[in-house]
C-alpha cells in the first residue's frame, strides 16, 4: 500500500523546533495538499526531557536517546534544531550514513563542515537543505541556486545579523553610544550574554560564506572571509558618516570580478538613497547584483520562531516533493568552480576616514599629498577644531581605493608626527552596482 505519512525526527525543540512543530500542526492540511503525504513528527531529540514546553505535542515523542530517531528505519527525514558544532554534526552525518534526508538551520556548523556534509550526502543519494541558516525567514538560499541559476551573481551586500543591525539602528537614530545600546540589547534579550560572535561579526561571517559558496559556485571557507565587528564604531563615526549622507551597517560583502573573490563582513558606510540604509533594527537584507537581472534585494526577519520555522518546513517540503520525484538527491549543485581570492591590490572601494591632526597650517595639504601619491583622492572633507581648538579633526570620503593602498596609508598616518589618532576607517560601498 501506498505510503500515506512521512515520518521526521526532530532534534531539538527550542525556539525553531517548537515552531516547526507549530507550523507542521497548523498547516498540516496545505502540506499535505503540497506533497500528497502528511507530515508525521515520530520523536523529538532534547537535552531535558523533564522541561515544561509551552506547546501541546504528542505524548511520547520525547526522547533523550539520538539512536531513537536515527536507528528508526521508518524515520526518512531528520530535522536537527539543536545548534552547534557538536553532537549536530555527528547526528546529521549519522542520519546520511542511514540515507535519511537532513534539513537544518545550523549555520555554524554548514560555513565550518557544510562541505563535508554535502559530499556525505551526495554519496548518499540524499538532500541536505539548510535555508534557515542564513537570513532565517528570508528564502534566499534557494533564490540563489533556482532564481539566479541563469544568470551570474556579480555582488551580493548583506544585513545578515539582527543583533548588531539592532544596535547599529538604535545608535543612529537615538546618538547612542555602542557600549549603552549593547546593554540595553542584552537586557531586551536581543543580544547575548555573551555578545562576540554577534558584535565581532563572526555570525554575519558564516552566513556570508554560505551566501558567497552558493552565489558564486565556489567553495567559499570561513577564513576566506575578512571579519571586522561593530565595537569599535562610535557614535561620533555615525554623526559624521549622516552628516555626509551615509548609514553605517554592519555589512557582509562578497564581490566578484571576472573569476576573483572577496568577501568581507565590516563596518560600512552605506549612502541614504541605497535600500540596504534603511533596513532597520532586528530585520535583514540581502541584496543581490546579477549581470543579467540588475539590481534585487530580500528583505524580512532574519530570526525568530515562526519565521524561521517556515525556512525549515519549505525545506522538508522540498525533501518530500523530491521523494514523490524519486529525486532526492539530485537537486543540489556543489560548487564547481575554482576559487580564486583576490589580492588586497585588488580590493577596490571608496573609504570613510576620521583622523586627528595638529592644527597648524598645511597638515591638511600634507595629508591630501600622502593620498595623492597612492593616487587616492577625494569626493568630500569636513574638518572641524577638536580638543578644544589644540588639534583638528578631518573627515573623509575619498575616491576609489584598493585596500593594499590604503593599509600603506594608514601605516604611514600612524607615523606622522601630524597625526595624533586615525579615529576610524571603513569602507563605503552601495555608491556603484
Ligand atoms: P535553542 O532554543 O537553544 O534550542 C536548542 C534545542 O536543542 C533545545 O530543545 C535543547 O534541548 C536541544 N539540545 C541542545 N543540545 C542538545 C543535545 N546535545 N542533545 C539533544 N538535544 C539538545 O536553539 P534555537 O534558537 O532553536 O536554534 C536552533 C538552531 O537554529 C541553531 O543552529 C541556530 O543557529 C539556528 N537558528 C536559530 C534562529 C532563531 O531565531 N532562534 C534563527 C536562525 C537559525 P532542551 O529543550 O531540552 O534544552
Ligand atoms: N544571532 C543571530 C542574529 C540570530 O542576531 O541575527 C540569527 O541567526
Amino acid at each position: 500500500m501506498e505510503k500515506q505519512s512521512i515520518k521526521l525526527g526532530l532534534m531539538g525543540f527550542g525556539t525553531v523546533g517548537t515552531g516547526v512543530v507549530r507550523i507542521i500542526q497548523a498547516h498540516q492540511e496545505d502540506l499535505q495538499k503540497q506533497t500528497g503525504l502528511s507530515i508525521e513528527i515520530s520523536r523529538i531529540l532534547v537535552q531535558d526531557a523533564e522541561k515544561s514546553r509551552n506547546i501541546s505535542f504528542m505524548e511520547g515523542t520525547l526522547t533523550t536517546d539520538p539512536a531513537s530517531l536515527l536507528d528508526d528505519p521508518e524515520i526518512e527525514v531528520i530535522v536537527e534544531v539543536i545548534g552547534g558544532i557538536h553532537p549536530a554534526k555527528e547526528y546529521i552525518l549519522g542520519a546520511l550514513e542511514r540515507g535519511k534526508h537532513v534539513v537544518t538551520a545550523n549555520k555554524d556548523l554548514m560555513a565550518l563542515h557544510g562541505a563535508e556534509i554535502l559530499e556525505k550526502a551526495q554519496e548518499k543519494g540524499c538532500d541536505v537543505f539548510y535555508e534557515a541558516s542564513v537570513a532565517g525567514g528570508i528564502p534566499i538560499l534557494r533564490a540563489l541556486v533556482e532564481g539566479f541559476s541563469s544568470d551570474r551573481i556579480a555582488k551580493m551586500m548583506g544585513i545578515v545579523n539582527g543583533t548588531t543591525n539592532y544596535i547599529m539602528t538604535k545608535m543612529s537614530q537615538e546618538g547612542a553610544e555602542y557600549s549603552e545600546v549593547l546593554k540595553e540589547a542584552q537586557a531586551l534579550g536581543y543580544a547575548e550574554q555573551d555578545p562576540t560572535s554577534d558584535v565581532e561579526g563572526f555570525d554575519a561571517a558564516r552566513k556570508m560564506a554560505i551566501l558567497a559558496t552558493l552565489g558564486f559556485r565556489v567553495p567559499m571557507k570561513l577564513e576566506d572571509v575578512d571579519v571586522k565587528g561593530i565595537s569599535s564604531v562610535s557614535k561620533e563615526d555615525i554623526a559624521y558618516g549622516k552628516q555626509l549622507g551615509y548609514e553605517i551597517k554592519l555589512l557582509g560583502l562578497a564581490r566578484r570580478d571576472e573569476e576573483a573573490i572577496e568577501v568581507s563582513v565590516q563596518p560600512t558606510l552605506v549612502p541614504k538613497s541605497h535600500p540596504l540604509a534603511s533596513v532597520n533594527g532586528v530585520f535583514n537584507a540581502v541584496y543581490v547584483h546579477g549581470e543579467a537581472v540588475g539590481e534585487t534585494m530580500f528583505y524580512g526577519p532574519g530570526a525568530g520562531e515562526l519565521p524561521t520555522a517556515t525556512a525549515v518546513v519549505s525545506d522538508l517540503v522540498t525533501v518530500v516533493k523530491n521523494r514523490k520525484l524519486g529525486v532526492n538527491g539530485r537537486g543540489m549543485v556543489a560548487p564547481y568552480k575554482e576559487k580564486v581570492l583576490k589580492e588586497d591590490s585588488e580590493k577596490f572601494s571608496k573609504y570613510f576616514l576620521r583622523i586627528v591632526v595638529a592644527d597648524k597650517r598645511g597638515v591638511l595639504a600634507q595629508i591630501t599629498q600622502l593620498l595623492a601619491d597612492k593616487n587616492i583622492s577625494l569626493e568630500q572633507v569636513i574638518q572641524q577644531p577638536f580638543n578644544n581648538g589644540r588639534e583638528a579633526e578631518i573627515i573623509m570620503i575619498t575616491h576609489m581605493s584598493s585596500k593594499s593602498d590604503m593599509d600603506a596609508v594608514l601605516a604611514y598616518m600612524a607615523q606622522m608626527d601630524i597625526v595624533s589618532t586615525v579615529q576610524s576607517c571603513y569602507r563605503v560601498e552601495g555608491g556603484d552596482k
